[in-house]
């Protein structure tokens, strides 16, 4: 089957035009100009007539020469396919009429040719005016893209490819199935009613899970999710070479780059499990007895008795997708959001059985005192800020109010200005002697989803991203963490990072995929305005700029130094919040209500237990 699709989008007054010829919904090439809506027309017109187009690309690629139009044009429009040695062999063809009224451009409806002498089909889509254009082509292209990134093993698909970027030679590690990168995927997938691609990543993640990991002769828990797998096509075993089989190959970290842990992993798949359940009411997938014991060994691993006095959760630098030095080992809130809300979910979907009994008792205990932690102590607005200015140090007593001891002088000048009036954010990290001031979005977006922000903090983040949308979304949704690190600070903690450098890449660049994240946030408090004005913003660029993975610069104008294009996880971030614009109610799969969080984690009780003897019926002090 040979499609040729024509999508569009415009820029003032320029028509971006997308010739693409696909077989067999393989990607094939894509033709991309800009033209003057007015010479859309003649140029669309110049492409079909070319009706070589797999004969000559490299002719089409050269400049077109668009110029000016009739207002309505009909013609026959004919595709070849490949050369023969007879010559050229026509596999289809249509009437078309195309017409161009003011600012619109309409085409005569979508065509299906039909094969001529047993040949291939082909089809053209288009659409009817600029306007529906600029939104149904996107998504079209998106989906397209979304499709065209798509892993299968064993001839079922399993997962997304994190980067499908054909001018990239060094693909590195983007050509494979992320964990973290799937789950935008995962959720439009399940939005479209395509179930069975989830499904699979599920199941195949899983068995991954106890796949056995070492790191030279170290072995890490074996509740460990990867961060990534990629199919390989290895000789069966035993055989002299001739046969071959599909093996799914993962990575713990052990190859990626400064061997970092992938500890958002496992959260992220039992995030999605859950998902997969609400979405499509098959819950028999997270009732199966390899599915619960899969749960268990993720929670067990992060609930593991350590030496640490906090019950937020204790990582190295570069655990989640921050996967580089950033200054973010300890206790990063990223891994917390996601850390409370896996707990929730698998305390949701785990079924109550013996053994189980224990678990979900040490979950609701870790959810009211990670809940309480969180909220009262990495919560910081105007009020807070200046009490923290106020704080006296050096205070040893169970009563301090200075707890951690922080020294005023560490809040920093930005943040003086920066605070809105109104509104607050949850801080980046909290350890002895340091609160990282910075601003790191998906912490704080999935603090609203997850419910781990009081409805309040909820409230009050949105109203600082509106204060502060110059700074967050700027030019391109989402500015990953605000500030960037500068100078010594740069040269410290990231160890002079060449990737990192101040406003480029996780130091203060822009990521696309993290719209889809704030458009639920957005959804959950009842602001879906603010998403929409952030993904019409990011909807002008994305296409025309391929997709790519992030942005530099403060305000998000360039494309990333070193970005990927064609980053799966841009497209599908996209895709999930115009899906979810247009169905809020899609949101709910991903969403923890308040109200479901206070059920069960007894609010009223008092975290600050009386020091005791630790025991079964150790009294909760109301
Ligand atoms: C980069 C990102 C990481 C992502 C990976 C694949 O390493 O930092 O978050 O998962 O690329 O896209």
């Amino acid at each position: 089957m040979l499609e040729l699709r024509q999508l569009y989008h415009t820029e003032g007054g320029t028509c971006c035009s997308h010739l693409e010829l696909r077989n067999s919904g393989r990607p094939g090439l894509t033709l991309q100009k800009s033209v003057e809506v007015k010479g859309l027309l003649q140029s669309s017109l110049q492409c079909f007539r070319d009706n070589g187009y797999l004969q000559r690309r490299t002719k089409l690629s050269k400049d077109w020469n668009p110029r000016r139009t009739t207002d309505r044009k009909a013609f026959h429009l004919c595709i070849r396919s490949k050369k023969s040695s007879n010559g050229a062999s026509s596999v289809g063809s249509q009437d078309v009429i195309l017409g161009v009224e003011g600012d619109h451009y309409s085409a005569g409806h979508d065509i299906q040719g039909s094969a001529t002498g047993g040949r291939a089909k082909f089809s053209v889509h288009h659409v009817k005016t600029v306007n529906a254009k600029l939104n149904r082509s996107l998504e079209e292209e998106a989906w397209d893209l979304l499709r065209a990134s798509i892993v299968k093993y064993c001839g079922s698909p399993v997962g997304t490819i994190a980067a499908n970027d054909p001018t990239d030679s060094n693909a590195l590690n983007y050509d494979q199935v992320f964990i973290r990168d799937f789950i935008p995927s995962a959720v439009a997938f399940l939005l479209n009613g395509e179930a069975e691609i989830v499904r699979n990543f599920l199941l195949h993640t899983l068995q991954l899970q106890s796949w056995e990991k070492t790191v030279d002769c170290y072995d890490p828990g074996q509740g460990l999710m990867p961060a990534s797998f990629k199919v390989r096509v290895v000789p069966c075993e035993g055989s002299d070479g001739s046969s071959t089989e599909e093996i799914l190959e993962p990575d713990f970290g052990e190859a990626a780059i400064g061997r970092v842990a992938p500890v958002d992993s496992g959260l992220w798949w039992i995030i999605l499990l859950r998902a997969y359940g609400l979405s499509t009411g098959d819950f028999s997938l997270q009732e199966r007895v390899d599915v619960q014991t899969g749960i268990r060994m993720v929670l067990k691993l992060c609930l593991t008795d350590e030496f640490d006095m906090f019950p937020t959760l204790l990582v190295t630098d570069g655990s989640c997708m921050i996967d580089r030095r950033m200054g973010i080992h300890g206790h990063p809130l990223e891994i917390q959001a996601l850390f409370f809300h896996a707990l929730l979910c698998g305390r949701e979907i785990m079924l109550r059985e013996d053994s189980g009994s224990d678990l979900i008792r040490e979950i609701d205990l870790r959810l009211l005192a990670l809940s309480f932690h969180i909220r009262e102590y990495y919560w910081i607005d105007l009020r807070k800020l200046n009490e923290i200015y106020r704080y006296k140090t050096e205070e040893y007593s169970f009563d301090a109010i200075n707890k951690f001891n922080i020294y005023p002088d560490q809040i920093s000048p930005w943040l003086v200005h920066w605070m809105p009036d109104q509104g607050g954010y949850l801080i980046g990290n909290l350890q002895p002697a340091h609160m990282d001031f910075r601003f790191f979005s998906l912490g704080n977006l999935w603090s609203i989803v997850s419910s781990l922000a009081t409805k309040e903090q909820s409230d009050g983040i949105l109203d600082l991203i509106e204060a502060r949308w110059c700074d967050l979304i700027g030019n391109m949704p989402f500015k990953i963490c605000f500030p960037a690190l500068e100078g010594e600070d740069w040269s410290i903690i990231t160890g002079r990072d060449p990737k990192n450098t101040p406003w480029s890449y996780h130091n203060g660049g822009s990521w696309p995929t993290l719209l889809w994240q704030f458009t639920t946030a957005c959804i959950k408090m009842g602001r879906p305005e603010l998403a929409s004005k952030a993904v019409e913003e990011a909807g002008k660029r994305l296409s025309k700029d391929r997709w790519p993975e992030y942005y530099d610069t403060r305000t998000g104008r360039f494309i990333g130094k070193q970005a990927r294009f064609y980053q799966t996880w841009s497209i599908a971030g996209y895709l999930v919040s115009k899906m979810l614009l247009e169905n809020p109610a899609g949101a709910k799969m991903l969403i923890s209500e308040q109200a479901d969080v206070v059920n069960f984690c007894l609010l009223e009780a008092n975290p600050g237990r009386k020091r005791g003897r630790k025991g079964k019926s150790a009294p909760i002090i109301v």
